[in-house]
This record gives structure tokens, C-alpha cells and sequence, in this order.
């Protein structure tokens, strides 16, 4: 298994795995409507494009720029064997290099916080969405990071659609 950058290529692929992963075209579309900062595919040999992640920016409270992580997807018959960590430890990495303070997610916290992710409300970051769960809500800092990236973070436009 390996992970490079995503190209224009790998375009129909990349759909096919958020639409079977996610069973439907929401996260698909939103791959699509993204600018992605970072956008990587996970390649199992034959099998081709089995997984994708995307990191894109946002901000807090339209100041300072922030990254968002996801959609992240793994085809149904190459789940469990890696792919998905692969891809967010990658997208971790790059982003580690970058200006950006944080990557925030919502997600599972037992798959994510095994890959550095911790609940994002103690760090003083805020979901601008009510009804999700409290513990899904997590971010995980980078070297850029700084006492003063406070506040409630605004999602780039394509969100709104899913
Ligand atoms: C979540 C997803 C990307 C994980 O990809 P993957 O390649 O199967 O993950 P990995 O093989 O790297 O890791 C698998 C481990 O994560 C755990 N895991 C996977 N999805 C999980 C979930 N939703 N909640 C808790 N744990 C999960 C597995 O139980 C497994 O644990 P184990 O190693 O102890 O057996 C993939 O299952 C997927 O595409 N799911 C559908 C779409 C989705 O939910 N995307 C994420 C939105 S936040």
C-alpha cells in the first residue's frame, strides 16, 4: 500500500470510494467542491485507488486559517487493513509542515485519537454545528500552534451541502 498526492486521474476513482464507503454521493461531492491544501490516495496494487483523504482550509471565526480533515475513505473491501491511518498520518505529516496551527475533525475518537487527535473544546476550538456528539469534536495541534488560535471554527462553503 502507498500513499501519494492525489492527480486530476484519479478524479473518478476518488468518487467511487466515497460513494462506497459512505453508501452515498454527499461526501463524493463535497471531494469534488473542495480546494483541497492536501489530497492524497492510498494505491493497493491492482486494486487500484482504495482510499482518500483530504485536508482543506477553514478558519476561526474568519481570522485565523485552520485546517479541516475529510472527508477520509476507505473502500469497503480494503477497510481494516491500514489504508485509513496511512492516509491521516500522511495528511498529519504535511501538514506539520505548513503555517497552519491546527487540524480540526469530526470523527470517531477511537480511530482518530490512536493517530494524535484529542477532544478539540479544551484547546479552546468550537463546533460551529449543535447536534453533534461532544467527543467527535477533536483537533490535533502542529508546530505552528499558538495560545492565542482560540474560537469557533467557520467551514468552508462546500460543507454546507452534505
Ligand atoms: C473510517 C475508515 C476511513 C477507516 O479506514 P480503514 O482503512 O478501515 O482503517 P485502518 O485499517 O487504518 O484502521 C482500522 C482500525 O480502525 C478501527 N476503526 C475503523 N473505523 C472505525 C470507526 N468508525 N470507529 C471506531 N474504530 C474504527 C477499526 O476497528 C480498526 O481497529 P483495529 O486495528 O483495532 O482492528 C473506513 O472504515 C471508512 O471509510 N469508513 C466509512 C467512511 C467513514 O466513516 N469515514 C470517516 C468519517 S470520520
Amino acid at each position: 500500500m502507498i500513499v501519494r498526492d492525489a492527480s486530476p486521474v484519479d478524479r473518478a476513482a476518488v468518487r467511487r470510494v466515497h460513494e462506497e464507503a459512505f453508501g452515498r454521493s454527499g461526501e463524493a461531492t463535497l471531494a469534488e467542491a473542495l480546494e483541497p491544501v492536501v489530497s492524497l490516495v492510498a494505491i493497493d496494487g491492482d486494486r487500484g485507488v482504495v482510499g482518500h483523504v483530504l485536508l482543506a482550509e477553514a478558519s476561526l471565526d474568519g481570522v485565523h486559517p485552520i485546517l479541516t480533515l475529510g472527508p477520509l475513505a476507505v473502500r469497503p473491501a480494503a477497510q481494516g487493513e491500514g489504508a485509513g491511518s496511512g492516509l491521516v498520518q500522511v495528511a498529519v505529516e504535511r501538514a506539520r509542515a505548513t503555517a497552519y496551527p491546527a487540524i480540526v475533525l469530526l470523527g470517531e475518537p477511537a480511530f482518530y485519537g490512536r493517530l494524535g487527535f484529542s477532544s478539540a473544546e479544551p484547546m479552546g476550538i468550537a463546533c460551529p454545528f449543535d447536534d453533534v456528539p461532544a467527543d467527535a469534536w477533536q483537533a490535533l495541534q502542529l508546530p505552528a500552534w499558538a495560545p492565542d488560535v482560540r474560537g469557533t471554527v467557520v467551514y468552508p462553503a462546500p460543507w454546507a451541502e452534505v
